[in-house]
């Protein structure tokens, strides 16, 4: 069955590839700010997530499926991380998704079983250093999914995935020579980094129907990083 689905975010990096796989066969709609990459046949609305209302873009009545994208990768030592930063990072990553979902209830009620995706990271389950900020506000977003989709069953399915290091432009800094490449594919168990197809192939599983008995769940796609120790 054909589904609407709306992915906030998705011009590029991990959204565009959900974008892709999803396209063939479904009505996908990218909300964000820039359009230049949108494949055809893919709706595009100019959407800035920490300022617009999404009740005014002009949606279908019913979304099948939602994809929060917008996140940061901001490192720093605890000691430098202003607070400004623990608020920008929690508005991005937090305040807009719920803003977001909290605007799109009723068009999510009009679907037979909504499936909503957000992002977290593999820095929540394992603590790193220099992710106090990031992990902070992606930690909000995991303890938020499993409460609604609680409240929402069976209505809703919500789902997490929580990704190790991805090669998307979010994460260009740390992956801009081959040289970091490689250190950073040596710390995997699975000895490469994400692509942006490895995480859209669960985004994807998550919003089809072959899920349909999957809720309130944290997945990582990390390479082995969260669970394992082959050192
Ligand atoms: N890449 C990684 O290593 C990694 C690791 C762990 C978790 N994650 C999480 O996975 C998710 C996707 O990451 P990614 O690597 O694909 O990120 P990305 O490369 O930065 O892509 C983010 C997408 O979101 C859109 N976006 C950003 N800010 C927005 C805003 N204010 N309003 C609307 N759209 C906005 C961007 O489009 P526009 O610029 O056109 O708005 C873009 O399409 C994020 O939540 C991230 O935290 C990523």
């Amino acid at each position: 069955m054909q589904k609407n689905i709306l992915l906030i975010g998705g011009s590029y990096g991990i959204g565009a590839s959900i974008a892709a796989k999803l396209k063939e066969n479904h009505n996908v709609i990218i909300a964000s700010r820039s359009n230049v990459n949108i494949p055809n046949g893919i709706t595009h609305l100019t959407f800035d997530a920490l300022k617009d209302d999404i009740k005014t873009l002009d949606l279908p009545e019913k979304i099948d499926g939602l994809v929060y994208c917008p996140g940061s990768i901001n490192l720093k030592p605890f000691k430098m991380m202003s607070h400004e930063s623990f608020i920008q990072d929690m508005e991005l990553n937090f305040h807009s998704l719920v803003r977001v979902v909290h605007g799109l209830l009723p068009k999510l009620k009009n679907a037979d079983q909504a499936s909503l995706v957000f992002f977290s990271t593999v820095a929540v389950k394992v603590g790193m250093p220099f992710h106090t900020s990031v992990s902070a506000s992606k930690g909000a977003i995991e303890g938020f999914a499993k409460a609604f989709a609680a409240e929402y069953a069976p209505n809703f399915r919500v789902n997490v995935i929580a990704p190790s290091l991805t090669d998307s432009p979010l994460a260009s800094k740390l992956l801009n020579n081959d040289a970091k490449k490689e250190k950073m594919a040596e710390r995997h168990p699975l000895k490469k980094v994400g692509t942006t197809d490895d995480i859209a192939s669960m985004a994807a599983f998550l919003l089809n129907d072959e899920s349909q008995w999957i809720t309130g769940q944290v997945f990582g796609v990390d390479g082995g990083l969260s669970t394992l120790n082959v050192n």
